[in-house]
């Protein structure tokens, strides 16, 4: 069992098992004033790759999933201004901020953002068109990956369109340096999983259509698009 399969002291999230969600809850909730920064130098790249490889128009119901502090999460709104556009995050405080930005930029759009744990989400079956996530899955337990991938799966309409940005494998110095970061704070860091995502993404019955490697400075992205 590794660190992010451990049940640590934090409280059960509601009734879910007790892994790592209550520390990286309260660590992002604390970095969310300057976590914009880290975005904008190693993630930008790929939220924009993301965004042109997803095939989302405007008028369509899409969710952002772990949106952090709203960087990808306007660039849904900017795309969507007809359409209703819905955010979550496990930290309140990544929640607000997100929520905040966008009513300042978009006063006009249907833009809403809350504080929700992505394993179990509190959305009908089939509500949405487009689900967008980024940077998450690194985060979540093996077992919490497949249940979260189910939630994404029961949550959008058929054929709707499944986004994933997971830090990239592909790069043996930046695993290393991935690795003793993770060790040194698993509840921000997690740990790599991309080159199993794929396969997870297929046993729960997503088809992939799309697959890019993005590379922003040193930082390397894979996003995939799959089709319910
Ligand atoms: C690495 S940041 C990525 C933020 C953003 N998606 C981006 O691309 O920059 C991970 C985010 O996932 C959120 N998160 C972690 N566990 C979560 C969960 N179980 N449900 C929802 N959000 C979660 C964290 O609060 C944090 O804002």
């Amino acid at each position: 069992m590794n660190r992010l399969e451990e049940t640590v002291s934090a409280p059960p999230v509601y009734g879910l098992p007790a892994t790592l969600a209550g520390r990286t809850r309260r660590v992002y909730d604390r970095l969310a004033a300057v976590y914009p920064v880290s975005t904008m130098l190693f993630h930008s790249r790929a939220h924009r790759c993301a965004l042109g490889a997803s095939g989302i128009r405007d008028g369509m119901r899409v969710l952002e999933v772990a949106t952090g502090s709203g960087e990808m999460f306007r660039r849904l709104v900017r795309a969507n201004r007809s359409g209703s556009t819905i955010g979550v995050d496990l930290s309140p405080n990544m929640a607000a901020r997100t929520q905040r930005t966008a009513r300042q930029k978009f006063p006009g759009a249907s833009a809403h953002c809350q504080a929700v744990d992505a394993r179990r989400m509190p959305f009908r079956d089939d509500s949405f068109d487009a689900i967008f996530c980024c940077y998450l899955l690194e985060l979540l337990s093996s077992e919490d990956i497949v249940s979260t991938l189910s939630e994404f799966r029961r949550i959008l309409r058929n054929n709707g369109q499944l986004t994933l940005v997971l830090i990239g494998q592909n790069t043996a110095l930046f695993n290393s340096i991935y690795r003793v970061l993770g060790k040194v704070a698993p509840a921000f860091w997690g740990r790599q999983v991309e080159q199993r995502v794929p396969d997870l993404i297929e046993s729960v019955r997503f088809d992939i259509l799309e697959d890019r490697m993005v590379r922003q400075t040193f930082y390397p992205s894979r996003v995939l698009v799959a089709r319910k």
